[in-house]
């Protein structure tokens, strides 16, 4: 049989083996050292004339790597399919984690989106401040309770000048930074990380997170505070919250006012959480000390603002219902990995 015929051969031989055993009887069929096909037609070169043993063991060798080369090809295949067929399908799967974005960051995200759309910039500030425009600038007067060590977070007391360096304890500073680099109109709302000397407790974390909003232009008035509260506490908490202002005391705002909206949970009602009362006191609002128009260089016969801060913390844990601050900063993925949309 000529090489050709054997190479068919093969090819129909080979086609029909379905398992490793059939097909290591193939192999030693034609490559087999004792009796294989190929073998034997090299064994048989020396018989034939000289002229014609160079182009015949050319042609018994090219044949003799195609059936080497296709029995391993074959190989690799089967044993493919063997493992296919040994897979036990009832392990279990990889498992795939999907990140989840911190209650805390979708809902300073929310507070960002309803000022945005009300034409507010973001402006952010660092979390190490002076003295000066944490407390000075603000109108803080020298002997206030705040700048005691009791309270506040100190990086260094370098001296008595108003260059103490300490971590901010409220996003307020952020209103100087701005002022001082621009002229009004300003419009500009400041999320941030603040820092106080607080015990870490289910209602207290040293660190915590504050949102600052500052309008400062001609003719603002505290009609603009109110309206501008009730559409974003409305808007916040998706219920037709009414809200409540108390007089207070900040010494940057005059004047000051405290603010709450009726419970979001019994609607006013009265319940555990507003603690009967059916108020839940949510943020610090005031109308803008013309002392700190004045240290950032406005004219404060021209210009009046209003200024007021909240707790994304507290808004997190009333729209949540999350019992303790603390798992904020636990990074436990069992407690962050349920937060995708708000409520
Ligand atoms: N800075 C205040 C605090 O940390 C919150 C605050 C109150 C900010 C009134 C304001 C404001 O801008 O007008 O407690």
């Amino acid at each position: 049989m000529d090489i050709h015929s054997l190479q068919k051969e093969f090819e129909t031989r080979l086609s029909s083996v379905s398992d490793v055993k059939q097909l290591e009887e193939l192999r030693n069929e034609y490559v087999g050292r004792k009796r294989g096909v190929i073998t034997s037609l090299l064994k048989d070169i020396p018989k034939l004339s000289a002229e014609e043993r160079g182009p015949q063991g050319k042609r018994i060798n090219e044949f003799k790597q195609l059936v080497e080369d296709a029995l391993e090809a074959r190989r690799a295949q089967l044993e493919g399919a063997a493992q296919f067929v040994e897979a036990d399908w009832s392990l279990p799967g990889h498992e795939y984690h999907v990140g989840a974005i911190h209650p805390l960051t979708l809902v300073r995200r929310r507070i960002e989106d309803i000022f945005r759309e009300m034409g507010y910039a973001i402006a952010e500030g660092p979390e190490i401040e002076t003295d000066f425009l944490n407390f000075t600038a603000l109108n803080f007067p020298p002997d206030h309770p705040a700048r005691d060590t009791q309270d506040t977070l100190f990086v260094d007391r370098l001296d008595e000048t108003g260059k103490n360096r300490l971590l901010r304890t409220h996003t307020s500073p952020v209103q100087i930074r701005t002022m001082l680099a621009g002229k009004p109109p300003v419009r500009i709302l400041c999320p941030g990380r603040v820092y106080r000397k607080d015990e870490f407790d289910a209602t207290h974390s040293p660190v915590f997170h504050q949102v600052e909003a500052l309008v400062v232009d001609e003719g603002i008035t505290f009609a603009d505070l109110k309206g501008t509260l009730l559409y974003f506490l409305q808007k916040l908490f998706s219920k037709d919250v009414q809200i409540s202002l108390r007089p207070t005391f900040f010494p940057f705002t005059e004047p000051s006012a405290d603010v709450s909206v009726s419970c979001v949970f019994c609607g006013g009602k009265g319940c555990n959480i507003c603690k009967f009362s059916g108020w839940i006191e949510i943020l610090g609002s005031g109308m803008v000390h013309p002392n700190v128009l004045e240290n950032v260089g406005y004219d404060s016969e021209k210009y009046s603002g209003f200024a007021f801060g909240l707790g994304i913390d507290r808004v997190a844990i009333l729209l949540y219902g999350i019992p303790d601050i603390r798992m904020f900063f636990q990074s436990d993925i069992r407690f962050l990995s349920q937060f995708r949309v708000i409520p």
